[in-house]
């Protein structure tokens, strides 16, 4: 389908990958203004000229990340993406995220990427009970700078479209379950951290990493799950080395 008008105005032109297969694109042509962001593009087609179209977005300020979409081929958040940045030739191609069911349009289905959380042992349990005082874990302990530097992710998906294990391996726990497993492995309230490790390492865990960063590349957070995925190697190696 071809929705192009006419106009005086400076035109961008939006390919949006619809429906639930792949392969099937409509194209619009929306005014260029400055400053827009992708969501917006995205957000004036759904509500000028095709009302059916599903995508998602929360809080337009980079906080959800509910908004991550294929742009012009890389996995982005499209709520921080400005046209400027990555129009190519006047045009943006949006699809929806790589590696997770397509559910309509932008929309995919993120429940796997969740469930590895779970299998990643990304449970927390705690081993104060509410009537103890808060735990005190020092700004300067080197296990709390290494969960906080891996901390603020916003499960936006962005590293798991990127990286190419998911691909090839649908068992792969991939970036963002692996990243959240170093945080817990390395929060000194959780009660069992050697169940973190022994759920990460095992199967399709940390060792299929391949290491060459293309989640760390592209997270719009600048965390490293590469580097997060490091520690859990080299954790799990030393535990090995101490049963041993
Ligand atoms: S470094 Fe590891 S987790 Fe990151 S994209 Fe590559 S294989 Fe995936
Ligand atoms: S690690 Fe980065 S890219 Fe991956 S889900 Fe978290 S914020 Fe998004
Ligand atoms: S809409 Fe919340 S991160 Fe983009």
């Amino acid at each position: 389908m071809d929705n192009t008008k006419p106009t005086n105005q400076r035109q961008l032109q939006v390919r949006i990958s619809r429906g639930s297969e792949d392969g099937t694109f409509s194209t619009y042509s929306v005014p260029w203004r400055e400053n827009q962001t992708v969501l917006d593009v995205v957000t004036e087609v759904q509500r000028t000229q095709e009302p059916s179209l599903s995508y998602r977005f929360a809080c337009r300020v980079g906080v959800c990340g509910s908004c991550a979409m294929t742009v012009n081929g890389k996995p982005r958040w499209t709520c921080r993406t400005h046209v400027s940045r990555v129009e190519e030739d006047g045009v943006i191609v949006i699809e929806p995220l790589r590696n997770m069911p397509r559910i309509k349009d932008l929309v995919v289905d993120m429940r796997e990427f969740f469930e590895k959380w779970k299998r990643a042992g990304n449970t927390f349990v705690g081993t104060a009970t509410r009537n103890d005082p808060p735990a005190m874990i020092s700004p300067q302990s080197k296990k709390r700078k290494l969960a906080d530097a891996a901390i603020e992710c916003i499960n936006c998906g962005v590293c798991y479209a990127a990286c190419d294990v998911v691909s090839w391996d649908k068992e792969y726990l991939g970036p963002a379950a692996l990243n959240r497993a170093w945080t817990l492995f390395n929060d000194e309230r959780h009660a069992d951290p050697k169940d973190v490790l022994s759920k990460a390492t095992s199967g399709s865990g940390c060792n299929s990493c391949h290491s060459q960063g293309s989640c760390m590349q592209h997270c719009p957070v600048s965390l490293s799950p590469t580097g997060s995925i490091a520690g859990l190697k080299r954790s799990s190696i030393l535990s090995l080395l101490r049963r041993g």
